[in-house]
């Protein structure tokens, strides 16, 4: 069966300090990184020169979160800069599959992510190119949204299709995770867990991400 995983994602925290910031989450399995071009989603963040510091001065592991266009010509740079996992966005890909075998050539986890509006079933005979599928659990933009439940059966048909290929593939879900949606998320079938606001606005992100992992066990 498929880790619990937590990811906390920096969007909502200090962007100046992100160095301290991604210390207070040392605990957590992964760090979320989310670039933006203002182009695929309207907002920016940050791009390939922060995220090498940050890979450079960290040891949490990095879950790179492409919402750019073009990812074919951009992804494949952050898994050499030494990304853990990228995941880009399968609306924005032109070539999901060249992108992902690059990406896994290169040492990366390879992710497919889905908007809330994209389904995964012409992606499911895909399935073992990948080791992630994100499926968004918001509009990708922005933190601090709600949880949208009607994602909730995209999820359940991901996990059903992963069990029975026998595949190992994660299930990662970004977007309104919080302690009061964690669970229904983890039921349905996910076993990574972005979260940004519920652990940047709690006031001791360590003991936040040990909640939020006892929520996702249970
Ligand atoms: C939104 C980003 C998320 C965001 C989640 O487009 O992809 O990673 O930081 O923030 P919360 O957890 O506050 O919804
Ligand atoms: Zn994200």
């Amino acid at each position: 069966t498929a880790p619990i995983l937590i990811s906390p994602s920096v969007l909502n925290a200090d962007l100046a300090n992100l160095t301290g910031e991604i210390g207070r989450i040392a605990s957590a399995d992964y760090v979320h990184l989310d670039v933006m071009d203002n182009h695929f989603v309207p907002n920016m963040t940050f791009g390939l020169p922060v995220v090498e510091r940050i890979l450079a001065t960290t040891a949490v592991p990095a879950d790179v979160h492409l919402m750019i266009d073009d990812p074919d010509t951009w992804a494949p740079a952050y898994a050499e800069a030494g990304a853990a996992s990228v995941t880009f966005h399968a609306e924005a890909a032109r070539a999901p599959v060249r992108l992902a075998r690059e990406l896994r050539a290169k040492g990366a986890r390879a992710s497919l992510a889905l908007r809330p509006a994209t389904g995964i079933e012409n992606y499911l005979d895909l399935l073992p190119e990948f080791d992630m599928v994100l499926v968004m659990t918001v509009e990708p933009g922005f933190g601090g949204q709600s949880f949208i439940t009607g994602t909730l059966p995209k999820i359940r048909r991901t996990r059903d299709a992963i069990t029975r290929s026998g595949g190992d593939v994660w299930i990662q879900v970004d977007g309104g995770v919080s302690r009061e949606t964690i669970a229904d998320a983890a039921a349905a079938g996910a076993n990574v867990f972005v979260a940004g606001s519920a652990v940047y606005s709690a006031a001791d992100p360590a003991e936040e991400i040990a909640v939020l992992r006892g929520k996702a066990t249970d």
